[in-house]
């Protein structure tokens, strides 16, 4: 089926920052570390936290993506972490938090992807219930997620540089959130 052209935009506008997310997160050693694991569900919790408060302010509640943050929360005390849990103020217009829903979302196909492969590989999955949450509905989530998107759009609430400007910043807080501290990516972004 094809995209529709408010989806075609985001892909346009957000592949590279995507690609980039996923050249740069190092997941898979990441995950195979007990410590850098516990760091990496952390930032995770604080991109679901921060993106919920923002979703929160900015969408209607029937617009809001499904919250990671229980799943998150049990995650991190499976993994005894016992570190920070700090939650950013980000601020967006309704249109723009639409892109923000858009790779939040989005990031559960990803995450459904990189679970796959773990399986397969035989690692272990403790504190990694966020790569599932949406369980058995993630491909139900994601198509609502598109279905809003076309009807924001057609009723005039989604102006596509809007839309996207969002999704680009969504993505960029990811990339400044998710990447380690100290990596060769955080550096050349600095
Ligand atoms: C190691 C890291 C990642 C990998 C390997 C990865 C991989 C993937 C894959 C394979 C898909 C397509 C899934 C499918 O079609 O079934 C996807 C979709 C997506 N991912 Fe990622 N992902 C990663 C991290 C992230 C993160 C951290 C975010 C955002 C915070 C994100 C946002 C998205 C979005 C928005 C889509 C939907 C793209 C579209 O179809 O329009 N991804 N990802």
């Amino acid at each position: 089926m094809t995209a529709s052209p408010i989806l075609q935009a985001l892909r346009s506008s957000t592949g590279d920052a995507h690609a980039a997310l996923d050249r740069h997160i190092d997941f898979d050693a990441r995950v195979r570390d007990p410590r850098r694991r516990r760091r990496l569900v952390g930032a995770f919790r604080r991109l679901h936290a921060s993106t919920d408060r923002l979703f929160a302010r900015a969408l209607p509640t029937r617009l809001r993506p499904a919250s990671r943050l229980t799943v998150l929360d049990q995650d991190l005390s499976d993994l005894a972490f016992d570190g920070d849990r700090p939650v950013d103020d980000l601020g967006a217009t309704s249109a723009q938090a639409l892109g923000w829903a858009y790779v939040i979302v989005g990031s559960s196909l990803g995450g459904h992807v990189l679970r796959r492969g773990l399986v397969s590989d035989g690692v272990d999955l403790t504190g990694l219930g966020f790569l599932d949450a949406d369980s058995g509905v993630v491909g139900a989530r994601w198509r609502a997620l598109v279905a809003m998107l076309d009807a924001e759009a057609a009723a005039g609430r989604a102006p596509t540089t809007e839309v996207t400007a969002g999704a680009v910043a969504a993505f960029a807080y990811a990339h400044a959130v998710l990447i380690e501290p100290g990596s060769d990516a955080t550096a050349a972004a600095a």
